[in-house]
């Protein structure tokens, strides 16, 4: 039966993008997003509800009012504080896993832990409780290591450090407080290299859906020089994974986490994100996310095509292996982040967004989207910048240099004062 009615959780370019998705799905549902942002009642087929994330009894009674039968989450905050536990308590579908499964992200230790006992390539690595211990191992090895915060941190608890001394300072930047309560335990990692690639499978917690894998950019700047960010722009299929690799990362890496995780009694169901580096000796994983990547979810979703909703439905309530085929079409995306100024520093907020484009008609939706991120709708209706990343163009081409050029051309239609972007996003695909 198709799905009607469907909820995103979360307000960022990713869950713009979610919701534009699944209002294209095969049955049309009318989508909501809670708390969406200022440019999310735009998209064809969505409206908002002022519903905080952290609010489930608010969500539920949403829920409820509006007849919604399937809630997508898009950010690992909520997820990690069990929202997917509580909506599913409340009778809800949800694509999403518990705090039980959002561990994967929110413990680096549990989830390395996780893919030792499950036979996962990964970095070897040391978990430690205090400075003191952290220090002792970094010496003894005396080699730079990489220091990660144990928790949630906003993609800036982990240090790749240079030296022993910086392993050493980043052991102590996380004991002093800087992450909270994140930093009251550290993973040490062997420094491993290669260029990454991030793998996202959508799952019931028994059948995995591999999307085409996908690059992002993390730095600021050009060059891929400069502070991490969340994510300056990003493209797919990446060709660094053929079918054949794609295939790889399912045995060696997805299906064994999955079967460790049902050990552990955990059903999870929602996306997993590999993050993973292709070394000399073969694939590693980096990171797990509990949730899709933001930009990578804007640059994949307009290449998926069928009923989105039903799939993500399916894998909600455990039966991915009767959901309706979803197709990858064969094209290449290209997604281009535009960051307000100072960002990823304090942004600078509150920038008037001028968009001399054609906006989003139905023809132009069939190649090149704009996905709003940090941005507020004022009084009189324009949208200002609210927040770091602000928009995301994104197009696709029968080619990288053609999906680029189109996606750069629908920025440059965009305006707003200090706004950064990268020229080079998919240099690593392009010719021109
Ligand atoms: P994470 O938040 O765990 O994805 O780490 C952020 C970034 O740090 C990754 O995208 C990698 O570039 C780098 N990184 C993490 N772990 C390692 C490792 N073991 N060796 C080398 N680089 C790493
Ligand atoms: N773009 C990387 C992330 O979402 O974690």
């Amino acid at each position: 039966m198709a799905v009607a009615r469907v909820l995103v959780v979360g307000s960022g370019g990713r869950e713009n993008a979610l919701a534009w998705a699944l209002a294209r799905s095969q049955g049309n549902p009318q989508v909501w997003l809670a708390p969406g942002n200022g440019a999310s009642a735009a998209i064809s087929g969505c409206n908002t509800l002022a519903i905080d994330v952290a609010d489930a009894a608010g969500l539920v009674a949403a829920c409820t009012a509006n007849q919604i039968s399937l809630v997508v989450i898009g950010p690992e905050g909520p997820l990690a504080a069990g929202l997917a536990d509580q909506l599913r308590a409340a009778g809800l579908a949800v694509f999403g896993p518990g705090a039980d499964g959002a561990q994967l992200e929110a413990s680096k230790q549990w989830a390395k832990q996780l893919m030792q006992e499950a036979g996962v390539p990964t970095a070897d690595f040391w978990v430690v409780n205090s400075a003191e211990e952290g220090g002792q191992i970094a010496r003894q090895l005396n080699r730079p290591l990489v220091v990660k915060a144990d928790g949630l941190a906003a993609g800036k608890g982990v240090t790749v450090a240079s030296n022993l001394e910086e392993t050493i300072a980043a052991i102590q930047e996380c004991f002093s407080g800087r992450f909270g309560i994140a930093g009251s335990r550290v993973v040490l990692e062997e420094q491993l290299s290669g260029p990454e690639v991030s793998v996202f499978a959508l799952t019931d917690g028994k059948q995995l859906l591999l999307l085409p894998p996908a690059q992002d950019h993390k730095r600021i700047g050009e060059g891929d020089k400069g502070p991490n960010t969340g994510g300056m722009g990003a493209y797919a299929p990446a060709p660094l994974l053929d079918a054949a690799g794609l295939e790889q990362v399912r045995e060696l890496v997805l299906e064994p986490v999955l079967a460790a995780l049902r050990q552990r009694g955990i059903s999870y169901r929602g996306v997993i994100y590999a993050g993973l580096m292709l070394t000399t000796s073969g694939i590693k994983v980096i990171e797990f996310n509990c949730r899709f990547g933001d930009p990578e979810c804007q640059t994949l979703m307009p290449l998926l095509e069928g009923d989105l909703a039903a799939v993500f439905m399916a894998c909600a309530e455990g039966k991915l292996e009767s959901a309706p085929s979803l197709t990858i079409k064969p094209l290449c995306s290209a997604c281009v982040v535009a960051a307000a100024a100072n960002y990823p520093g304090e942004p600078r907020l509150g920038d008037l967004i001028c968009d001399l484009g054609a906006g989003l008609n139905d023809v132009e939706a069939e190649v090149s989207q704009l996905f709003f991120a940090g941005v507020k709708s004022d009084q009189t209706k324009q949208l200002k910048t609210s927040g770091g990343r602000v928009l995301a163009a994104v197009a696709q081409a029968d080619d990288f240099d053609s999906a680029f050029a189109a996606a750069y051309k629908r920025l440059a239609e965009v305006s707003f004062a200090g706004m950064q972007l990268r020229r080079d996003i998919g240099h690593q695909v392009r010719h021109r």
